[in-house]
């Protein structure tokens, strides 16, 4: 084992070596803006495997000479080949280039390290993010009884929020067995939900059945009379239906169900009704606000600030109606949040309102965001995406080798390469055509040209663009838009017996 010499800068955070952390975090902070202002493109094209040899390569048992020596070795291991999402050739997923006040907030939540479960981890935080949850509450319309949580993000907001809901559905039917009514419990959700709803389903003990997949239309909206259906079907079986998850800007279309008559649904049916607005949540500080018009008759709602806030990861919170449901969530430890601590203060802590126990002060990065830009400047960034995604799907639809799955609602555009002439039809055709798209974002993926994503629409491929980079032009998007259209051209040519036998496309 190797014996250190301890330096300020390689040692614990304390009054003593304050001065020689803050040189060292501006050191790799300004290492990290090296690496981003110098990024030819969003990706290296690196594969797992040759990294993976370099990463394998290190020995944790015996440390470098020091913070130098770690930054260099961090340049190769992860700077060299990372993943920009700030870069105007990314165009994948829901990753979004962070807002610069957010950054320099996550250099202070963790210097200071406050932990969210007490008032005695984290006073003025706690005020802090109990203020923001209150303001994005009253963005949403909850009402004088709301509150929320902050959380690591939309998966875990969608599972507290579906737990909060069968604790209350259990409660109603307290008449009933617990296992027989948590068996019968169910959840009415859109095909084009988010898989965290299942997810939660499994963890909440629901049974394999619970979830309800609504159809759509082909928009991707929740179809309300479906949803009628549903519900009475289930009630007719004998079956408990408890919620339905409504969702405000779905992951692929960023379509936004029909609020208003979902939430007409879940009043005449007795449903809890949570909204998934981790995407469309932007819109609460854009002048597309009415599009969440019904959000305000939510019982819950999941918003994740990390993606159409332009926070950096994690940033989510899960709000509430009534704030006494939130008691489902509360379990009482003596050397932590005993009663006496609310009697006492008259503020409850907010570990009584969370999954986790030790928790980030991530909303700290939010309150610098909006305190330095306000939040209409954060909303016409996320304006300037949604006019992106528009705008790039209008020239799609005006180029022959393109066909659009549907009209942007957010900042997602859903397209396809087709062949000029389309010589052919069937399966094998399909399969060509589908195998086309798959090379060619792989193509642009593995050059490091670009980097976007797929998906499926009634089994066939996608390419899908989701634009949340407000510095990126249209002239940016469609000269991917054509690289794609070259590389799936090749890929289209040179594959025709390939697909056909069933081998993949290089
Ligand atoms: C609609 C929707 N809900 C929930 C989530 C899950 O959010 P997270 O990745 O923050 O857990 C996503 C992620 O893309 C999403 O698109």
């Amino acid at each position: 084992m190797t014996t250190r010499e301890s330096s300020p800068a390689t040692s614990l955070l304390t009054a003593r070596t304050a001065e020689a952390c803050a040189d060292a975090v501006a050191t790799t902070a300004r290492v990290a803006a090296e690496a981003i202002a110098g990024a030819g493109g969003p990706f290296s094209g690196v594969t797992p495997g040759p990294l993976g040899r370099e990463v394998a390569a290190i020995d944790l048992d015996v440390p470098t000479t020091g913070m130098a020596a770690v930054l260099d070795e961090v340049r190769e291991l992860y700077l060299r080949d990372a993943v920009y999402f700030h870069h105007p050739r990314y165009l994948a997923h829901l990753n979004c280039p962070v807002a610069v006040p957010a950054v320099a907030a996550e250099a202070m939540l963790t210097a200071v390290n406050s932990s969210l479960d007490t008032w005695d981890q984290s006073a003025g935080a706690m005020l802090i993010e109990r203020r923001l949850v209150d303001w994005t509450a009253e963005r949403v319309g909850l009402g004088p009884d709301a509150d929320g949580i902050f959380t690591s993000g939309g998966t875990q907001s969608n599972l507290q929020a579906l737990l909060l809901a069968r604790d209350e559905a259990l409660a109603r039917h307290a008449d009933r067995p617990r296992a027989e009514a948590l068996e019968q419990l169910r959840v009415f959700a859109s095909a084009a939900g988010h898989f965290s709803v299942q997810r939660a389903a499994r963890l909440l003990g629901l049974s394999p059945d619970a979830v309800i997949v609504v159809h759509t239309d082909d928009a991707e909206r929740l179809c309300v009379d479906a949803l009628v259906s549903a519900v009475s079907k289930e009630r007719r079986a004998g079956n408990l239906p408890c919620a339905v998850v409504a969702t405000a800007g779905t992951t692929d279309f960023g379509s936004i169900d029909p609020l208003t008559e979902i939430a007409d649904v879940a009043l005449a049916h007795d449903l809890w009704m949570h909204v998934d607005a981790a995407y469309g949540c932007g819109l609460l500080v854009s002048r597309r606000r009415a599009l969440l018009s019904g959000i305000e008759r939510a019982d819950s709602v999941t918003v994740d600030f990390h993606k159409s806030f332009f926070q950096p990861v994690s940033s989510s919170a899960v709000l509430v109606r009534d704030r006494a449901t939130l008691r489902h969530v509360t379990i009482r430890a003596d050397y932590l949040n005993p009663v006496e601590h609310a009697d006492r203060r008259g503020i409850e802590d907010q570990v009584d309102k969370s999954l986790q126990t030790t928790r980030r002060f991530d909303a700290l990065k939010l309150w610098f965001t909006l305190r330095a830009m306000g939040p209409d400047g954060v909303g016409e960034l996320f304006d300037t995406v949604i006019d992106l995604a528009a705008s790039t799907a209008g020239h799609l639809r005006l180029d022959p080798r393109f066909e659009v799955a549907v009209d942007p609602v957010l900042s997602t555009v859903v397209f396809r390469w087709v062949p000029s002439s389309p010589s052919g039809a069937g399966t094998v055709h399909d399969a060509r055509v589908d195998a086309a798209n798959t090379g060619a974002r792989e193509a642009v993926f593995s050059a490091g040209e670009a980097v976007v994503a797929s998906t499926k629409i009634h089994g066939r491929t996608w390419l899908k663009l989701t634009l949340l980079n407000p510095e990126t032009t249209l002239t940016e998007v469609l000269e991917v838009v054509d690289l794609l259209g070259d590389h799936a051209e090749r890929a289209f040519d040179a594959a025709p017996d390939l697909v056909a036998t069933g081998r993949e496309v290089a």
